[in-house]
């Protein structure tokens, strides 16, 4: 496997390189990307660590032969909140460096599954999607929008609450990643029963938990060690199914349903990306309340990302 990562020297793709350095299949290559100077320097100190998965940095006008040959490409790269913003605040910036990225993905390496991870992901999935269209090479089954951060913390949060362990915890998160448009089916927890107080307080909590490491961070960006874990493990699961294994991640793909046009779903991964998006099941009246609520700010945020690169 040739995994890349855009934007490895920043806070998210630092963590996740480290945890890909220490975790990917033995014979695998790390490519690590980034404009700041500093990349090579990174990829000289996981070098390092003694495990089977060759690491090698490239700079900013190393993007091409970063790319060449990647099965995988995580793009974390851009720049994160500060308290007060919202993810749709860093559009402005980050629209055109997954754009710039993007391209080169498609010349590149056309054939790779992507996970994006730059925010706002509502929108930026959408404009990789459309860019990779521009450039004829757009694969609906490759494209990811990686949401599993909101699994991981749904999951914390309900273990710390009913005092599990949170590796016996498996809670449902569909929808996208900003705000009310993450949906946690907190009806869907097998084992563990909610009062309507619990699903309205543990459901805010999942939604703003972004927010709360921003506002602790105090300007100091946002999550990058749990987005790192969280990314690390979606990109570990793609491996684990692009090597014929069964595995199932919610994640944020092109649907064609009723909901939006990109919608995470449970989706069963396979050697070529999506094999199969899964239903969501049914939904408490709370949940559907919920959905309904968020769609129309959800198609909005990607008809934004269409418009980008389409005018
Ligand atoms: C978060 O949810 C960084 O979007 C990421 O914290």
């Amino acid at each position: 496997m040739k995994v890349a990562v855009l934007g490895a020297a920043g806070g998210i793709g630092q963590a996740l390189s480290l945890l890909l350095k220490t975790s990917l299949p033995a014979g695998s290559e790390l490519s690590l990307y980034d404009v700041a100077p500093v990349v090579p320097g990174v990829a000289v100190d996981l070098s390092h660590i003694p495990t089977d998965v060759k690491v090698k940095g490239f700079g900013k006008d190393d993007l091409a032969a970063a790319l060449t040959g990647c099965d995988i490409v995580l793009i974390p790269a851009g720049v994160p909140r500060k308290p007060g913003m919202d993810r749709s605040d860093l559009f402005n910036i980050n629209a055109g460096i997954v754009k710039a990225l993007i391209e080169g993905v498609a010349d590149n390496c056309p054939n790779a599954c992507i996970g994006i991870i730059t925010n706002p992901v509502n929108t930026t999935v959408a404009i990789a999607a459309e860019t990779l269209k521009a450039k004829g090479v757009y694969d609906k089954n490759k494209l990811f929008g990686v949401t599993t951060l909101d699994v991981i913390r749904a999951e914390t949060f309900v273990a710390e609450l009913k005092g599990k362990n949170p590796a016996d915890v498996h809670v449902p998160v569909i929808g996208g990643h900003s705000g009310t448009t993450i949906l946690p089916l907190l009806s869907q927890v097998e084992g563990v029963e909610f009062s309507d107080e619990e699903v309205a307080s543990l459901t805010h909590r999942i939604q703003n938990a972004g927010t709360e490491v921003v506002e602790a961070k105090a300007g100091g960006g946002s999550a990058t060690l749990s987005m790192g874990q969280a990314a690390a493990r979606f990109c570990l699961s793609l491996v684990k199914a692009m090597q014929g294994g069964d595995v199932v991640e919610y994640t944020y793909v092109e649907t064609n349903s009723d909901d939006a046009e990109f919608f995470a779903h449970p989706v069963r991964l396979g050697k070529n990306g999506v094999e199969e998006i899964l239903p969501y099941g049914e939904l408490s009246a709370f949940e559907q309340k919920a959905k309904d609520d968020m769609l129309d700010g959800l198609r909005g945020d990607i008809k934004i990302g269409v418009e980008f690169v389409n005018g």
